[in-house]
């Protein structure tokens, strides 16, 4: 018997959140499973829920920018950029991290006193956040380490075992499919891109100059940013950047993108192009579903094609895209492991 339960509505679920309980929610990303931000023993449950290490801090989700900047302290040129960015991408998939005001448990910032902030656009998950009218500590409600979720099917799937609810909405999709691009306001200097996600780096540098973490040697890392994430269950997935030899493609699958890897089309025994005409966007929407399809197809290993990172003159997420592959490969290489 599933212990999780979907639920129809909004209604009632600030009763839920004031009573600690977890509420799995629709995002324009990926599902989240929310608890009240302000209550330590909820957000110690989001942990044990999902099977997470307490050193990854959470997400708090609110419905405006007011809300946001409510539970931040930030210096005048943090609130400058705090200011452009909110006002062209909430409500949307980007998360500012800033420092925190003590309201905010050191379970959610996993003691740095830092706490990442999103308003998100879907209007279920609107609705949701106004009527609960608090801050929503939410990861992605998927078990730790697994893919994220972008139907209310797979957080059941995943969570099933655990006392919480599902907020399920047939009709409205994640529309980004990968989680929201992760900011972090340096005290000075530019801010940080710690994750990249929905919102390109061109895009975002059309507003504010960033730099990339990789390209700053720093101590601190998101732990989001570990390398095995994403992973479809017990099958070996590996990028293939070179021949794949025809004795590896038995009981194997291939997860494409722009037709890289369609000259083995009729050898696996499951093959699908997340877009064949190149299109990021729709390839992200696309990618955890069939990450979790193929753990269906009783394959032993899925390829994915070696994606060139996009140029950053152009506005597409090929970059997240690529960074998504990698991890669900645990940064496997055909060339390493076969
Ligand atoms: O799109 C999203 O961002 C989804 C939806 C549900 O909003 N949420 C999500 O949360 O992806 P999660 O917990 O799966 O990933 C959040 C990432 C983690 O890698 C975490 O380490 C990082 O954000 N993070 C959160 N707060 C942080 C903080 N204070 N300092 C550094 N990293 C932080
Ligand atoms: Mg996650």
């Amino acid at each position: 018997m599933n212990k999780a339960k979907y639920i129809y509505s909004v209604i009632g679920t600030q009763e839920k959140i004031l009573n600690g309980e977890l509420i799995a929610f629709p995002t324009e990303t990926v599902y989240g499973l929310g608890g009240n931000a302000f209550d330590p023993d909820a957000v110690k449950s989001i942990f044990s829920v999902k099977g997470r290490p307490p050193n990854d801090p959470l997400i708090v989700h609110v419905q405006s920018s007011q809300k946001a900047r409510e539970l931040l302290v930030l210096n005048e040129h943090q609130e400058s950029i705090f200011n452009i960015l909110s006002e062209k991408y909430w409500p949307g998939p980007l998360t500012i991290i800033a420092p925190a005001i003590d309201d905010i448990p050191s379970e959610v910032s996993s003691g740095s006193g830092w706490v990442g902030v999103r308003v998100p656009s879907h209007p279920v998950a609107q609705m949701f956040l106004r009527e609960c009218n608090l801050p929503i500590a939410a990861p992605s409600a998927n078990r730790f380490s697994h893919v994220s979720p972008t139907k209310p099917e797979h957080v059941m799937n995943d969570l099933k075992d655990h006392p919480i609810y599902i907020l399920k909405n047939s009709h409205l999709k994640c529309d980004f499919g990968v989680e929201s691009t992760i900011i972090k306001l340096e005290v000075e200097g530019d801010p940080l891109i710690l994750r990249r996600g929905a919102i390109s780096q061109f895009d975002l540098n059309q507003i504010i100059k960033l730099t990339r973490f990789e390209d700053k040697k720093t101590q601190f890392m998101a732990p989001g940013m570990m390398l095995k994430h994403y992973s479809p269950d017990g099958i070996d997935t590996i990028i293939a950047d070179c021949d794949i030899p025809a004795e590896y493609l038995k009981n194997a699958g291939i997860l494409d993108f722009g037709g890289l890897l369609k000259k083995y089309q009729n050898k696996v025994k499951w093959y699908f192009d997340l877009s064949k005409e190149n299109n990021s966007f729709s390839a992200c929407q696309l990618l955890y579903e069939k990450l979790r399809e193929a753990e269906e197809k009783q394959i032993e290993r899925l390829f994915l094609p070696k994606i060139k990172m996009c140029d950053l003159n152009s506005s597409n997420i090929q970059d997240t895209l690529a960074d998504k592959f990698y991890r669900a490969a645990s940064g496997k290489l055909i060339t390493h492991t076969l």
